[in-house]
């Protein structure tokens, strides 16, 4: 554990946010890189030498949704918490693969969970939409305005993936399907809990990660010219992500480690986004962390994009490698470009 002091503007009237729990999800079907190189010329050394990834998870086509898998998830930390979903007050939903055009994902998980009434926001800031969401949870509970929100990030990506176009291994083999949840409250002490958040976006990267149709933007909003020319999938520029990526993610978190006297040597545990485990190792080298100060499980899951920290999270909470009092740092990035950073006393 390390000595930082706790957050100095602590007041009981704004509380600190803390976890109260977290609880994650992924479908059934595990899909190899070998069963990938059945339809894509790709192979698992390629993949594991440039992603680090071995496995990912995918639902079954036409299968579970984002809220299905954001439900068990959601379920799952309601458990661990000892709660019942009554006893939220708010829902936030992090996705880049919506159910539908609209209305957004949390709706239809609020509907899954048996509530009414209380309001569900959908954060559409991809990679980077947990610790988005988790910015603005934290100013609700710090304000007073809402005490029990459920923080979630889903995804099922599978669906939107070229399985039958060469190309679409660029991008195919990174994604996994799953879903991460946490709850939060407002904490009991002042030195536990979210001490800060910092986020950053810049709209002049928007095109370089993106789908560029369907959309409002075009006339007709989808075409069969559209569907022709594959403007329904996604596109990257992987290197152009990449150089931005080991940069950004450091920077951030450098800037909060500043604002709040945190030094390497404090940080109990890194997670960061799994996008791939290069740059994972990259920003983990530039913010001069050892090996045992951060976790990866990009190799079993994938990219799962807005769920990937929330899984993480879980993973650690429940193994024991995540302790009351161990600080804790998250960072983001990805498509927008959009990135972001968290410290947490757990
Ligand atoms: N299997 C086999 N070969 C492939 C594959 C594949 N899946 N993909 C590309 N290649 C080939 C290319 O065609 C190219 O062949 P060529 O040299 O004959 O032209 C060669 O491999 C190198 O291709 P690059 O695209 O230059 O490969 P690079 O080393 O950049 O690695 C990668 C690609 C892994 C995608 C990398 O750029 C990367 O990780 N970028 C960041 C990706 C990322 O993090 N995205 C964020 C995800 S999105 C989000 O989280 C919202």
């Amino acid at each position: 554990m390390g000595t930082v002091p706790s957050n100095p503007s602590w007041n009981p009237l704004m509380p600190n946010t803390e976890f109260i729990s977290t609880g994650f999800h992924v479908p059934e079907r595990v899909v190899t890189n070998n069963d990938l190189a059945e339809f894509w010329e790709t192979s698992d050394e390629w993949i594991q030498e440039r992603c680090g990834i071995q496995t990912r998870h995918w639902t079954e086509r036409g299968g579970e949704t984002g809220s299905d898998l954001g439900l068990k998830a959601a379920q799952s930390a309601l458990e661990r918490a000892d709660m019942d979903p009554s006893e939220l007050d708010c829902i936030v939903y992090a996705t880049l693969s919506p159910e539908h055009f609209f209305p957004g994902g949390g709706v239809f998980l609020q509907k899954k969970l048996g509530l009414t009434g209380i309001p569900a926001l959908d954060v559409r800031n991809q990679c980077s939409g947990f610790l988005y969401g988790l910015s603005v949870v934290d100013a609700w509970i710090r304000s007073g305005q809402y005490r029990r929100v459920l923080l979630v990030g889903a995804e099922v990506q599978s669906p939107a993936l070229e399985y039958d176009y060469p190309e679409g291994r660029n991008i195919g083999v990174l994604f996994g399907d799953g879903a991460g949840a946490a709850i939060l409250g407002p904490a009991e002490e002042s030195d536990r809990g979210v001490l800060g958040t910092n986020l950053f976006s810049d709209g002049r990267f928007a095109e370089h990660l993106w789908v560029e149709g369907a959309g409002m933007r075009r006339y007709p909003w989808v075409s069969h010219e559209d569907l022709e020319n594959r403007k329904l999938y996604p596109r990257m520029e992987g290197r152009e992500v990449f150089k931005h990526a080991v940069n950004r993610m450091p920077e951030a978190l450098s800037a909060l480690m500043e604002e709040h006297g945190v030094k390497a040597e404090d940080i109990d545990l890194l997670i960061a986004h799994q996008a791939n485990l290069r740059i994972n190792e990259m920003v983990a080298r530039r913010l001069k962390l050892r090996d045992d100060q951060v976790y990866n499980n990009i190799q079993r899951y994938g990219n799962t994009t807005a769920a990937s920290i929330p899984i993480a999270l879980d993973e650690c909470a429940r193994s024991g490698r995540l302790n009351r009092g161990d600080l804790l740092a998250l960072t983001a990035f990805g498509s927008g470009f959009t990135w972001a950073s968290a410290l947490v006393r757990w």
